[in-house]
């Protein structure tokens, strides 16, 4: 088992690499595929922990699971089971998925509440409010998510307090086996929602709207399996945009959606790094000098808070006073330690990061406190001059595919160890 990722700083990357499907469409798609009454195809799926997890997850419940290739198979006929032990869900967030699943199928679910990253307070008082305005019975005592699906169960008016994409998902996930009209107000846009729309309307669900604040679902159709290419991941194809750009690099990017980058293209445009894109082709280079950006992280299509860890790691190195303001996770700027470690010059403000640029960083070994720190590690580590050592890879696991390989495979000098 590795315990770190050697990386040698320094080496602008060169040439082509494919991004791998979306790990928070996976995660809420693989669940939604138990709503069907016949076996569901997902392919493009990434080859990440999440996806084993919730492959066992899966089984556990009684579903036959087949995972080969980036295509895994899921027949939800023999799933007997609505209680899930502590160990198979505190791996990961979106365990919570299966609540509005797992009562879809058998009428109620049992689910401890969800593990996942420490980037904050991450509460589901949103996620209760969808599922109870629907008329499910669902109690939080004791640490586990229960939910009953009762008499009362059927579409309903939702106004979300906040656009929340848990939230979003887990209604839109219930009201599918809800008779009668749901409406979602203030959902959040992800392209991971739009995605397990378009998924469960495959299935023969009808859901209006996705991608836009209201979504609209006649529910209680009858649903079935279906054959589903998931689509490219957000940020992962930003962190490879930062990672070029920050090693001034020049990298084309294949399989991308270009539309779902446009926040993060804007603040590399801005800090005069090359970016261009036809079809699903995006192509990042950086020669000089980077500038100083002011930024706040926001809901889609705002500049995503998972982008915002490796966009700071590449601040330290522009030329002058950048301002990275989170407004999302409050404990999304923990990784910050490591970087000053590095050299970096880092001051928080509250909720904002001043981050003043320093022409190098130095190599050191640090440690990933969350997955998306673990990508601001990588980028900080690649830009460093010398051999830096990242660990807490289990979290970097969890969301990249084969990053090694693939920073490889641009001429990084990067291997676990
Ligand atoms: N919030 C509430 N109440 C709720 C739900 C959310 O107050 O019931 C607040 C949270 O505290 C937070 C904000 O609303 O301030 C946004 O939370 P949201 O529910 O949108 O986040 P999430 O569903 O827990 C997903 C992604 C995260 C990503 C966020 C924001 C998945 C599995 N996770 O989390 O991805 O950061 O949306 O875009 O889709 C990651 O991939 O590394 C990751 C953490």
């Amino acid at each position: 088992m590795s315990e770190f990722l050697r990386i040698r700083g320094g080496i602008p990357l060169n040439g082509d690499v494919s991004v791998s499907g979306s790990k928070n469409a996976a995660v809420a798609i693989i669940p939604a595929a138990l709503l069907g009454s016949t076996p569901s195809t997902i392919e493009n799926l990434p080859d990440i922990d999440d996806v084993y997890c919730y492959r066992d997850i899966l089984k556990y419940l009684g579903a036959k699971v087949d995972f080969k290739h980036g295509v895994m198979r899921i027949d939800p006929r023999g799933v007997n089971k609505n209680e899930l032990p502590i160990e198979l869900v505190s791996r990961m967030r979106a365990s919570y998925y299966l609540v509005p699943t797992l009562m879809g199928r058998l009428g109620s679910a049992h689910v401890p509440m969800p593990g996942g990253c420490d980037i904050g307070n991450r509460p589901i008082d949103q996620t209760v409010k969808g599922l109870t305005s629907l008329g499910a019975k669902v109690d939080t005592a004791g640490g586990v998510i229960s939910a009953v699906r009762g008499e009362a169960f059927g579409g309903n008016e939702v106004f979300l307090a906040m656009p929340s994409v848990g939230a979003t998902i887990n209604t839109m996930l219930a009201a599918v086996s809800a008779p009668g009209r749901t409406t979602i107000h203030n959902a959040a846009k992800e392209p991971h929602i739009v995605d397990t729309a378009n998924f469960l309307s495959s299935m023969g669900a009808r859901v209006k709207g996705a991608g836009t604040d209201v979504i609209r679902i006649d529910g209680g159709r009858p649903l079935s399996g279906s054959n589903y290419t998931i689509i490219p991941d957000q940020i992962e194809t930003g962190t490879l945009m930062i990672a070029a750009a920050a090693t001034r690099g020049d990298v084309t990017i294949h399989g991308t959606i270009p539309t779902h980058m446009e926040s993060l293209t804007a603040k590399l445009l801005e800090m005069g790094v090359y970016v261009t894109d036809e079809d699903d082709v995006i192509r990042v280079r950086a020669t000089g000098t980077l500038r100083p950006v002011t930024l706040k992280t926001q809901v889609y299509p705002g500049f995503p808070t998972d982008l915002q860890q490796p966009l700071t790691a590449m601040l330290t190195q522009a030329w002058g006073t950048s301002y990275v303001t989170e407004t999302i996770f409050e404990n999304r700027f923990r990784y910050v330690d490591e970087l000053r470690r590095m050299g970096a010059d880092i001051k928080i403000f509250e909720r904002t990061a001043v981050v003043q640029g320093v022409e190098r960083l130095r190599a050191a070994t640090i440690t990933a406190t969350d997955l998306r720190a673990g990508a601001a590690m990588i980028v900080a580590a690649l830009m460093a001059e010398g051999e830096s050592k990242v660990g807490g890879i289990q979290y970097i696991m969890r969301g990249y595919e084969h990053i090694d390989e693939k920073l490889r495979s641009l001429g990084g000098e990067v291997e676990f160890i």
